[in-house]
């Protein structure tokens, strides 16, 4: 794949956004890009050096905040986002998240470790692999029940006093510890899936973040592509490496039904010039101003279509309606199967 500047039609993001308070705070673009695909969890990773070529064109249309993770591969995700983003490095923000068991390059299924020894070391890994002198952003991946997050946030404030790590960040975590970790590390964002299929954080974990002025990074914003359509229940998910292969939401079934609701994203994107996946998106950048969705892509179509969502602006009016739409609709099967579900303590 290249890349012919001539045919480009990539707007420039202009809108920016504010994750976290004061000191702790990362103003990045209003939109920002989830690496993650491109070499885990989502089918076939095409080829490396066009995904180089995919991030710099992010980089060079204003996105400012791009995601990855330890996990990712493991390891060669980071090291694709560090080589991508190398000329941008001081005009970008890299976020990863440490947590999850990696022995000699090899991910430990289901395993946790956020020692602080380990968080130490991965993080020296992490600075190494993404080419910079400091993380932006680094995020507990997963509460690890055998270490107290005071320690974990003890941790990473050792860390950002040693101007390794810019911020502290939590995934998928309830409002408990969320306030716990704060106590001890101000946290600049919670990462965790919120998506028109999936609502839960705002029952507890919004009034916190507001309280404690904490941004949301709403993860697999378009639920892992189905919210943008190209998805139907004759889709076939590679069990060796694209997770919806195992997620209840991506059985035939449930994809049949589920398609109800991109029919009413669609419905609504029509008279706007919007397609589902621009609804989407401009539906979850309506919901908080301090909230930065991170969808991810192998494709500069994609690419384009979603930076584009940043200038769909809804009035409250219009989510109102969205809403109720949506509330007509019932989604069919879990967001994870019971054994993932079970890394996600509130
Ligand atoms: N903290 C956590 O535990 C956690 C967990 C999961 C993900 N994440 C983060 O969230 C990021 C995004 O998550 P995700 O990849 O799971 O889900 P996502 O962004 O909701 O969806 C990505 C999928 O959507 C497709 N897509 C993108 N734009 C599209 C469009 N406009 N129309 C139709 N399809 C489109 C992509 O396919 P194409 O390549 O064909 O465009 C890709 O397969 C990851 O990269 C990662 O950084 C974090």
């Amino acid at each position: 794949m290249s890349y012919n500047p001539a045919v480009l039609r990539l707007p420039v993001i202009t809108q920016q956004r504010t994750l976290g308070t004061g000191s702790h705070s990362l103003q990045v673009s209003a939109l920002g890009f989830g690496v993650m695909g491109m070499s885990y969890n989502r089918g076939p990773h095409p080829d490396r050096k066009a995904m180089i070529a995919l991030l710099r064109q992010a980089a060079e249309h204003g996105v400012t905040l791009f995601d990855t993770a330890q996990v990712y591969g493991p390891l060669v995700n980071e090291a694709l986002a560090g080589e991508a983003l190398y000329p941008y490095r001081n005009k970008v923000s890299v976020t990863t998240k440490f947590g999850h068991c990696i022995v000699d390059g090899k991910y430990l299924a289901g395993k946790l470790d956020s020692r602080p020894g380990t968080i130490r070391r991965t993080a020296e890994e992490s600075l190494q692999r993404l080419r910079v002198e400091a993380i932006d952003l680094f995020y507990q991946h997963r509460l690890d029940p055998d270490v107290p997050i005071e320690d974990v946030a003890g941790a990473v404030k050792d860390l950002i006093q040693q101007g390794k790590v810019k911020g502290f960040g939590l995934c998928e975590v309830g409002a408990e510890a969320i306030r716990r970790a704060h106590a001890e590390q101000p946290v600049t964002a919670v990462q965790s899936e919120y998506h028109l299929m999936w609502r839960e954080p705002e029952a507890d974990v919004f009034p916190a973040l507001e309280e404690l002025g904490i941004g949301f990074v709403p993860y697999s914003p378009l639920n892992r592509g189905f919210l943008g359509g190209a998805i139907n229940e004759y889709t076939r998910f590679d069990s060796g490496n694209d997770n919806r292969s195992i997620l209840p939401r991506f059985t035939p079934q449930a994809i049949r039904a589920n398609l109800a609701l991109v029919e009413v994203l669609n419905e609504f994107g029509r008279t706007r010039g919007a397609t589902s996946a621009q609804v989407a998106l401009a539906w979850l950048m309506g919901q908080k101003p301090w909230m930065v969705p991170i969808p991810g892509t192998t494709k500069l179509a994609h690419l384009e279509e979603n930076l584009r969502a940043a200038d769909l602006t809804l009035t409250p009016e219009e989510l109102r309606e969205l809403d109720s739409a949506v509330a007509r609709i019932r989604i069919v099967g879990d967001r994870y199967p019971a054994a993932l579900q079970r890394q996600i303590s509130r």
